[in-house]
């Protein structure tokens, strides 16, 4: 199994859309979305995090939070298609940002005095969900590696269990520790045979993930960074797709320009500035001549016009 991972501002629909026509992965997960935020009125703003095309797989609305009565509701709303589009939710336990930490959500909870806290989301999130799926995305501990914290976790049968294999404290400044998740998939085969563990950290491509699936008996691999490097990186082995070194100018201008067409269609009324969208720009335009210039010309614009103008202008 090969999953698109969750990065905020950049897998919204649109980014998961151009992936998937790439080249197909089997899930993918939104944004982390705030369930606190979604149960206040700042909802309206939060909601195109949740926006989602049905035909690019399995796709898992991702949330975190603080207060387990909003758990329950927006977990609710996901199963019941309130919030609609969705095959399971998955609750982040893994983002190390400071502002989450500070607040106690997310890896926070990974530590031992927090656990409690954890236990009290998960309860809210399973009865919302009634029988939608429930997975969680977590690391391998808050500041070590802690297996007493994925035993805790697997005690709730999720369906999944995501490991980003470093701590908190390590953000994403060492090198995965592969390895480290040999210890889960032992404790999963013990504690919730149905749990499929998915390995996260530094996998490249389907190929790269597929060795190491096998390496470390895990159901399947996540990718996230590695699509930055190359949009195909979801291209079966043995595919004709060339390696995005050697895709041409052209082909990559076209797809840099059906992502601004899709942003464009899906984002209507400002839904979302314009300005995070040059942040994908990066992706499309380089590897060639003139890369580095035309990027600059691209970035200095500031509406969607500008910047297909730009793009024309070569
Ligand atoms: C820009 C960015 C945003 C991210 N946002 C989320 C998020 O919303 N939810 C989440 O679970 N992980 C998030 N992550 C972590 C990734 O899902 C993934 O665990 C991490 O990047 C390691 O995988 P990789 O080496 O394949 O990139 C984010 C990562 C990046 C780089």
């Amino acid at each position: 199994m090969t999953i698109l991972a969750p990065m905020d501002d950049v897998t919204d629909t649109v980014f998961r859309r151009v992936v998937w026509d790439c080249a197909p992965y089997d899930m993918s997960m939104t944004e982390f979305v705030n369930v606190d935020g979604l149960c206040s009125p700042g909802r309206p703003r939060l909601m195109s995090k949740l926006r989602t095309d049905q035909d690019t797989g399995l796709v898992a609305a991702q949330i975190w939070g603080k207060k387990p009565e909003n758990f329950v509701t927006i977990a609710r709303e996901i199963a019941n298609g309130t919030i609609a589009g969705f095959d399971s939710i998955d609750i982040n336990f893994g983002c190390p940002a400071k502002a989450e930490v500070r607040a106690e959500c997310c890896s926070a909870m990974q530590q031992l005095h927090l656990r409690p806290q954890a236990q009290d989301i998960i309860e809210a999130t399973l009865q919302g969900a009634g029988d939608m799926p429930v997975s969680f995305k977590t690391r391998l501990g808050f500041d070590h590696i802690d297996y007493t914290w994925h035993a805790f976790l697997l005690q709730f049968q999720p369906s999944m269990l995501t490991v980003h294999v470093r701590t908190t404290k390590q953000m994403s400044k060492v090198p995965a520790q592969w390895d480290a998740v040999e210890e889960i998939v032992r404790l999963r085969d013990q504690i919730s045979p149905n749990t499929k563990i998915i390995m996260n950290g530094d996998i490249m491509n389907r190929q790269h993930g597929d060795e190491l699936a096998q390496t470390h008996g895990v159901d399947g691999t996540m990718i996230g960074r590695g699509v930055f490097q190359d949009p195909y990186c979801f291209a079966e082995s043995g595919s004709d797709m060339l390696p995005w070194a050697e895709v041409s100018r052209a082909d990559k201008l076209a797809l840099l320009r059906k992502h601004f067409d899709l942003f464009a269609q899906t984002y209507t009324d400002n839904e979302r500035p314009y300005a995070p969208l040059k942040k994908f720009v990066k992706i499309y335009v380089s590897g060639f001549d003139g890369a580095s210039e035309l990027r600059q010309r691209i970035m200095d614009t500031d509406n969607l016009t500008g910047g297909y103008a730009a793009i024309d202008a070569g």
